[in-house]
C-alpha cells in the first residue's frame, strides 16, 4: 500500500481562505475602481517568462535575480523527467539525440559534447549488457564487467541530467519587466500615449519567509509607458514627467485612503540618471573606502558591487557612518534636480503628503530619478507596502523604442495585514437568507425560492436535505444568516411564507411574491 503522506503547502506559500478572501476581493475591486478613474486598463501577463528578461530588466547582480528566482528549463513535453528513477534511459538517449538534431532542444556547445558522449556510452552499455548476457565469464571478470556496466549506466544518467533541455524560464519575481515586454511585443507605442496599465497577481521570490514576507506573494501594480518621439529634447519634458510621477503617486495614495489604510507614510527620493548617478556612485565608493574597516561584511562587499545599497543598511553600527556620507540630492545634474523639485511641487498641488529620504535606493536596477516607497502601520520589519519609481530607458534596454516609464507595485499581502491589524479587515460574512424547508412539496418551492433570491443578489443557503426546523435554525445561526425563510406544509398550502429575522426572533408571514421586495427593503447594503 502506498505510504500515507501528509501534504502541506510549501514553505513560504499559503492558502488564502474565506472569509479573508472576501477582503482580498474587496481590496482588488477597490483597486480596479480607483485605477479606472485614472484611466488605467488591466493587463494580465503570464506568470513565467524567459529568465533573461528578468536578468536584463531587474539586473543580474540584484538579490532578486541572483538568489531568489524560481527557474527551470522548459523542456519539450515529450521528454521524460530524467530526475525520476523509473524511466527508460536507452529511449531517453534516442529521444534527446533526435530532438537535438531537429533543434527542439538547444544546439548549444555543451549539448553537442554531451550528445556525442551519450551515444558512445550507450554503445558501451549495450556491449557490456550483451557480454553479461551471453559470454561465459569467470566470477571475477563477471564482477568486473558488472561494475563497469553499473558505472556506465550512472554516467549516462548523469550526462542526461547535464543536458540543457530548453530555454531557461523563471516564475516572475515582479511584473514591470513583463509589462515592458508586452508593450514592445504588441507594438503599444502605436497606441495613444501614454499607455496606462495595471495588474494584480502572484509573484515569486525565494526569500526567507517571515511575517509579511512570502515566497509566493501578491502584487497590485501599475505602469505608465510613453514612447519618446524622435529628437525630443529631454530637458523640455521635465515638467510633464514630474506631473506623471505625481499623478501615479496620487493614485496609489487615493487607493490607500479609500481603503482606510492607517499610518501611511510616503517617502520619495531621486536617484539621478545615467549622467549624474555614476559620478555620485564613484564619490560614494571613494568615501566608503575611507571607512571600510568600520563597516560590516555585507556593506564591505557592496562597496564593490553596488555602493548605493550600503545606504539601505539597517545595521545599527553603520548608521552613524551612513549619516555622514555625501547625499545624492547634492550631486544631481540640472535636469534631475529640476525634475525632483517639480515632483515635490506637483505632489504639493495634489495635497499628497511626503517625506524625503535620501537613503531610499531600490533593490532593482532599472530605476532612475524618482523613486518612492510607502510604509503602513502594523507590519513590523517588513513594513514597505508599496515601492516604485521611474524607469525611462527600460523598454529600450529590452529591445523596444526609446520609452519613458513610471510605476509602482503594492504588496497585497502586507496591505491586507495592515488593514486587519487596524481592525479594517471586517467583511460581510455568512448568508442573507437560510431556506429552512420540510417535506417533498416544500423542496420544490424552496428550490424555486432560492433561485429567485439568488437572482436578486442575495446570499442564500439551501440545505440539500430536509431538516427539522429547530436544527435548521441552529445551522442558520452558525452560518451567520440574517433571515430564515421557513417553508413547511402550512406555508405551501396557504402560499403565505414565513420570514424570520434571526437576530430579533421576529417572525412574519407574507405572500410569496412579496418576499424579495421585503428583503430588499431590509438588507440595504
Ligand atoms: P518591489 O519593491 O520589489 O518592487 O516590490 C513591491 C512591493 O511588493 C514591496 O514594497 C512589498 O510590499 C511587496 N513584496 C516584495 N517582496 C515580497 C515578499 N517576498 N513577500 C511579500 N510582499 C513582498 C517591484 O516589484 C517593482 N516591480 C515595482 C515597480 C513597478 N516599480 C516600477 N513599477
Amino acid at each position: 500500500m502506498a505510504e500515507k503522506k501528509k501534504f502541506q503547502a510549501i514553505k513560504g506559500t499559503r492558502d488564502l481562505l474565506p472569509p479573508e478572501t472576501e477582503l482580498w476581493n474587496r481590496v482588488e475591486q477597490t483597486a480596479r475602481e480607483v485605477f479606472a478613474t485614472f484611466g488605467f486598463g488591466e493587463i494580465r501577463p503570464p506568470i513565467f517568462e524567459p529568465t533573461e528578461l528578468f536578468a536584463r530588466a531587474v539586473g543580474g547582480e540584484t538579490d532578486i535575480v541572483s538568489k531568489e528566482m524560481y527557474t527551470f528549463e522548459d523542456r519539450p513535453g515529450e521528454l521524460p523527467d530524467f530526475k525520476r528513477e523509473s524511466y527508460n534511459f536507452v529511449q531517453a538517449v534516442a529521444d534527446v539525440t533526435r530532438l537535438f538534431e531537429t533543434e527542439q532542444i538547444p544546439r548549444s556547445g555543451l549539448n553537442e559534447v554531451l550528445i556525442k558522449l551519450l551515444e558512445a556510452k550507450l554503445k558501451k552499455y549495450q556491449d557490456l549488457n550483451q557480454r553479461l548476457l551471453t559470454d561465459q565469464l569467470s566470477a571475477d571478470s563477471r564482477h568486473e564487467i558488472f561494475e563497469d556496466f553499473r558505472k556506465t549506466v550512472a554516467d549516462i544518467v548523469s550526462d542526461l541530467n547535464k543536458l540543457e533541455l530548453g530555454p531557461r524560464t523563471s516564475l516572475r519575481p515582479e511584473a514591470t519587466a513583463s509589462v515592458c515586454r508586452a508593450y514592445i511585443e504588441h507594438g503599444m507605442h502605436a497606441l495613444p500615449q501614454p499607455v496606462k496599465l495595471y495588474y494584480t497577481g502572484p509573484m515569486f521570490r525565494r526569500e526567507r519567509p517571515q511575517k509579511g514576507r512570502y515566497r509566493q506573494f501578491y502584487q497590485i501594480g501599475a505602469e505608465v509607458l510613453e514612447m519618446v518621439p524622435p529628437n525630443q529634447d529631454p530637458a523640455k519634458n521635465i515638467g510633464k514627467d514630474a506631473a506623471v510621477d505625481a499623478e501615479v503617486i496620487e493614485m496609489v495614495m487615493t487607493f490607500f485612503a479609500r481603503l482606510g489604510l492607517e499610518g501611511v507614510k510616503l517617502e520619495i527620493n531621486s536617484i539621478g540618471d545615467r549622467e549624474c548617478r555614476p559620478k555620485y556612485v564613484e564619490l560614494l565608493r571613494a568615501e566608503l573606502m575611507k571607512v571600510k574597516d568600520k563597516l560590516g561584511p555585507d556593506s564591505q562587499r557592496r562597496i564593490e558591487t553596488n555602493p548605493l545599497r550600503v545606504l539601505d543598511s539597517k545595521l545599527e553600527s553603520e548608521q552613524g557612518i551612513i549619516a555622514g556620507l555625501p547625499k545624492i540630492a547634492d550631486h544631481l545634474c540640472a535636469n534631475c534636480a529640476g525634475q525632483y523639485a517639480e515632483v515635490k511641487r506637483q505632489l504639493g498641488m495634489r495635497g499628497v503628503v511626503f517625506e524625503e529620504n535620501w537613503r531610499l535606493v531600490r533593490g532593482l536596477d532599472y530605476y532612475m530619478r524618482t523613486t518612492f516607497e510607502i510604509t503602513a502601520r502594523g507590519l513590523g520589519s517588513q513594513n514597505a507596502v508599496c515601492g516604485g519609481g521611474r524607469y525611462d530607458g527600460l523598454v529600450e534596454l529590452l529591445g523596444g523604442p526609446p520609452t519613458k516609464g513610471i510605476g509602482f507595485a503594492i504588496g497585497e499581502d502586507r496591505l491586507i495585514l495592515s488593514l486587519q491589524e487596524a481592525g479594517k479587515g471586517g467583511v460581510a460574512q455568512g448568508r442573507d437568507v437560510f431556506v429552512a424547508w420540510m417535506g417533498e412539496k416544500a423542496q420544490a418551492t424552496a428550490i424555486a425560492a432560492a433561485q429567485k433570491l439568488r437572482a436578486a443578489g442575495f446570499r442564500v443557503e439551501l440545505p440539500p436535505v430536509e431538516q427539522k426546523f429547530g436544527k435548521a435554525l441552529g445551522q442558520a445561526d452558525k452560518l451567520g444568516a440574517r433571515y430564515a425563510l421557513i417553508l413547511g406544509d402550512d406555508e405551501i398550502a396557504t402560499g403565505q411564507w414565513t420570514v424570520k429575522t434571526l437576530a430579533s426572533g421576529e417572525q412574519r408571514k407574507m405572500a410569496a411574491q412579496d418576499m424579495v421586495k421585503f428583503l430588499k427593503g431590509e438588507i440595504k447594503e
